[in-house]
């Protein structure tokens, strides 16, 4: 484990709370095998378990879920004896089962979740950790009480460059951080959630009740299930589907628990296909000043309407310089000059003139070229991940660590609750035309 990273799961108030639980695990052996579950074998479950089984150790026991053609995928791909139910009780009941991963729409997270830590089970619950602000307490409180570990999925956390963004900015190499951008533009039917609606989903191949669940009782229709984001009543729309991943960079990079005040607006302008949620969200966020760092403002935009292809990045804009994110790709470090180095415009004036701010400037600053042009950034720096990382296979990697050590996850309930908050809150902002306060610390809206 990085130092950076030791810092943080140091300092991190939820860590205290999970490092007292762990103490209370038998930590399984470094030959043991870890027997995982998924919950949802969907797109991300399958991607999710893809990579779980990579990590040495660790193998598929089971799967459920409320499709019928979900749990013949997973025989498909892990051989005809997994264990496979359509109610997920089952799985929390087999004693053989040391961890599940919960990757079912988000309106199960929540309950999901805890119910697997009551049943003794180490979780890892994909982002959001939960559909409503309100639930988030619950998880906490759960992870809290049975000492189980918990990591959520927003994998972001755990990669390397993210990593060396924080460490960037910790060593004050682009100075005070007063702004960030965020952004994730797309625009394509996948990319806008338009996934395929299989033919063969009917009353027998589906368990509509429990896919329902708490969410308010309809008749069968297979567009809510199979293209769940849509809808308010199991999704979380692009705040909380998509700028909690953006969340949990800008934390983890900041060192940061989180905005104050949350400021959101949006609309529905290109996806028109019965969906109740935005494919357009901006939101403005303030966050306050702590130990870590300076008060600073963050710009968010989610657009599903943007023309131009896929992109995701961030910039963390400090009063010494500047650092570029691109998801999945380059960390850009541009510094500006320094103040002792300001440079001249000498070649605005007459030949002579020219020649005499030159020839005093090189009097004033020696060092200095005469040509030295003070509005451009003095140098950049540039970290690119090596071919092959996944911060996927890092993030189940911390997981499976801590199920081993019961030392703490990157990702805990309350990091997750912390970067899920301002996501889930910019919709309340966006439906209520309101200013949302929210308390960082204490994880409750203010009003
Ligand atoms: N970390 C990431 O980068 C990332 C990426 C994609 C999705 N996700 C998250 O993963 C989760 C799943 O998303 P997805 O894209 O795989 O959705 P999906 O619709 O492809 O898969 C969900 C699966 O859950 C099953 N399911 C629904 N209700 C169930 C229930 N009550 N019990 C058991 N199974 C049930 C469905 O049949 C389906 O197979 C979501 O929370 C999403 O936000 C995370």
């Amino acid at each position: 484990m990085s130092s950076t990273r030791r810092s943080f799961l140091q300092t991190s108030g939820a860590t205290t709370m999970l490092a007292a639980a762990a103490q209370a695990q038998t930590p399984k052996g470094a030959n043991d095998k870890i027997n995982v579950a998924c919950i949802g074998l969907g797109i991300m479950g399958q991607g999710d378990v893809a990579t779980a089984v990579t990590v040495p150790g660790v193998r598929l026991a089971a799967v459920a879920d409320v499709y019928e053609g979900r749990l013949t995928k997973a025989k498909e791909m892990y051989g005809k004896d997994i264990f496979t139910t359509r109610d997920y009780r089952e799985i929390l009941a087999r004693p053989d089962i040391d961890a599940v991963i919960v990757a079912v729409p988000d309106h199960w997270h929540q309950i999901m979740a805890c119910d697997a830590m009551k049943a003794g089970k180490d979780v890892y619950c994909q982002k959001p950790m939960v559909q409503k602000v309100e639930e988030g307490a619950a998880v906490i409180q759960t992870q809290n009480e049975t000492k189980r570990i918990l990591q959520v999925g927003s994998q972001r956390a755990s990669s390397i460059l993210y990593a060396k963004a924080r460490e960037v900015i910790k060593q004050g190499m682009i100075g005070d951080v007063r702004m960030v951008e965020a952004y994730w533009d797309r625009n394509s039917a996948l990319g806008a959630w338009q996934y395929s609606i299989p033919p063969d989903a009917t009353p027998q191949t589906v368990d509509w009740d429990r896919f329902i669940g708490h969410a308010p009782k309809r008749p069968f229709e297979p567009i809510r299930m199979f293209r769940w984001r849509n809808y308010q009543d199991y999704g979380t729309g692009v705040a909380g589907d998509l700028y909690v991943h953006l969340f949990t960079g800008i934390h983890y990079v900041m060192d940061s628990n989180g905005p104050n005040r949350i400021m959101s607006t949006g609309g529905l302008y290109y996806w028109n296909d019965g969906r109740d949620v935005p494919d357009l969200m901006m939101g403005m966020y303030d966050y306050p000043e702590t130990k870590a760092h300076k008060a600073f403002h963050l710009g968010i935009r989610l657009n599903f309407a943007a023309g131009g292809g896929d992109s995701s990045g961030f910039r963390f804009i400090g009063t010494d310089g500047v650092l570029d994110l691109a998801v999945g790709g380059a960390l850009v470090l541009k510094r500006k000059p320094k103040d002792s180095e300001p440079g001249h415009t000498a070649s605005n004036f007459s030949k002579a003139t020219a020649a005499e701010i030159v020839k005093q400037y090189q009097t004033k600053y020696p060092a200095q070229k005469a040509s030295a042009d003070g509005m451009r950034a003095n140098s950049e720096q540039r970290w690119v991940l090596p071919p092959g990382y996944t911060e996927q296979y890092a993030h189940h990697e911390n997981f499976f660590n801590a199920i081993r050590s019961r030392k703490p996850v990157i990702e805990d309930a309350v990091f997750g609750l912390r970067a899920a908050g301002p996501a889930l809150l910019s919709n309340v902002s966006h439906f209520t035309r309101k200013t949302v306060n929210w308390d960082p610390e204490t994880m409750v809206v203010k009003g």
